[in-house]
């Protein structure tokens, strides 16, 4: 064929894969693990368990999740030569950068991660990743406060120890906040998998040639960092900070948001599946009120918020367009009240997203998927003879 007649931009109507581990629909809402409802994961499960189910197809009994746990323990050193690099970056450089380079980086340190043949070096590279993953985080959170990097402590639990690296003061000793580490286990549950969305998508193609795990990471990383995607929920306070500067004038912004010539939009609302509630949004709603409550803060962003969604809620341009809040609306509130900087709450997307991005690189592989490969509509010159420069 010397190509195709039409095209899918965005691929708005293309199925890229079967896949057996997340169900979402769109019209209704619903979000599914596995099969498991998200609103009952979120309630009732912890993430490493969220992550296990995602990534081996079924809920872990206590013996399973402890091996599964100590295989990670026993992966969490990162090469010391690794803060070389952290140190290459400017302190301005954006952690979402830093990361995806520096998970890149970890393939010098870990080269049995690439090439993956057997189950059992999936097994490896996967609970390496799941390990140091973490400390990077926590190592570029440190690194821009100017704080000595931290390692973790076994005794504690995954997400406790993910805490603890990024927040534990050099002098002080670690206390655990009950309110703090269930807040962020129901947050990293909410993002862990998404079906094929855009970082997915990047996940799958960069892996269906056979990159290695860490190197499709890395490009599903880069992909998330964008503020259509992942990037709207660092977006989405920057937008309620400036209304909050403006006043509260919110009016203002649903009028740039509706303006066809400004390309400002606004920020946490419309999805490309969601035609309802994005039910992530609507836990995490919930959970906003009860952790900014729990941890006595009262946030005037979470009033603009609210203000701002019952306003679109009410808007023709919105309804009609079925524009409702997603993931990204709220949670940016909660990390905030977590004492996450802005710049880090895409990065909290990312160490959320990572066991669904391991699962479906794990499927993508185990159903020994071809390369990804689209074709395309060729709108271009027709042939034509080469011309001396001295005759252009
Ligand atoms: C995530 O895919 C996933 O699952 C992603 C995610 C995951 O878990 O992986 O759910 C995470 O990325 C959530 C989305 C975060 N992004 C944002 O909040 C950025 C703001 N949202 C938009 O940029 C947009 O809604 C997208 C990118 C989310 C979806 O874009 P689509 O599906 O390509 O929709 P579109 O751009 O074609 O919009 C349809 C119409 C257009 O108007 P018309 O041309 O029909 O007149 O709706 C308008 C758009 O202009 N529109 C908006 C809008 N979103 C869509 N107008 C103003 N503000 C918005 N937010």
């Amino acid at each position: 064929a010397t190509g195709l007649t039409t095209i899918d931009p965005g691929f708005k109507n293309t199925g890229s894969c079967e896949s057996a581990i997340t169900f979402l629909d769109g019209e209704k809402g619903i979000l599914r693990y596995r099969g498991y409802s998200i609103e009952e994961l979120a309630e009732k499960a912890d993430f490493l368990e969220v992550a296990y189910l995602l990534i081996f197809g079924e809920l872990p009994n206590d013996e399973q999740l402890a091996k599964f746990h100590s295989d990670i323990k026993k992966e969490s050193h990162v090469d010391e030569e690794m803060k070389k690099i952290l140190d290459g970056f400017p302190k301005s450089a954006h952690p979402m950068g830093v990361l995806s380079s520096l998970t890149n980086a970890l393939i010098a340190f870990n080269p049995s991660s690439v090439n993956v043949s057997s189950e059992s070096d999936m097994y490896h590279a996967i609970v390496r990743i799941l390990a140091k993953f973490p400390v990077l985080v926590a190592w570029t959170l440190r690194k821009k406060k100017g704080l000595p990097l931290d390692y973790g402590d076994d005794s504690l639990g995954y997400v406790e120890n993910i805490h603890k690296m990024m927040f534990k003061r050099p002098s002080e000793e670690y206390k655990c906040n009950k309110i703090i580490i269930d807040a962020l286990d129901k947050l990293l549950i909410l993002h862990a998998d998404h079906e094929q969305n855009c970082s997915t998508s990047t996940v799958r193609i960069v892996g269906s040639s056979h990159a290695g795990l860490f190197a499709s990471l890395s490009a599903g990383i880069s992909a998330l960092w964008g503020p259509l995607h992942g990037g709207a929920n660092q977006a989405v306070l920057e937008m309620l900070e400036a209304i909050e500067a403006d006043g509260g004038d919110t009016k203002k912004y649903m009028a740039k948001a509706k303006d066809k010539n400004d390309p400002f939009r606004l920020m946490g609302f419309g999805h490309r599946v969601y035609k309802n509630f994005d039910p992530r949004a609507k836990i995490i709603k919930v959970a906003a009120d009860e952790v900014l409550n729990d941890l006595g803060i009262d946030d005037p962003i979470l009033a603009i918020a609210k203000g701002l969604e019952k306003e679109a809620l009410e808007d023709p341009y919105f309804v009609d367009r079925k524009l409702y809040p997603n993931v990204d609306f709220y949670s940016g509130i909660i990390y905030r009240a977590l004492g996450i900087p802005t710049e880090m709450f895409t990065v909290m997307f990312a160490l959320g997203r990572l066991p669904g991005w391991i699962a479906q690189w794990r499927e993508m592989r185990l159903n020994g998927e071809p390369i990804g490969r689209p074709r395309q509509v060729y709108v271009g010159e027709n042939l034509r003879p080469f011309v001396e420069v001295n005759k252009r």
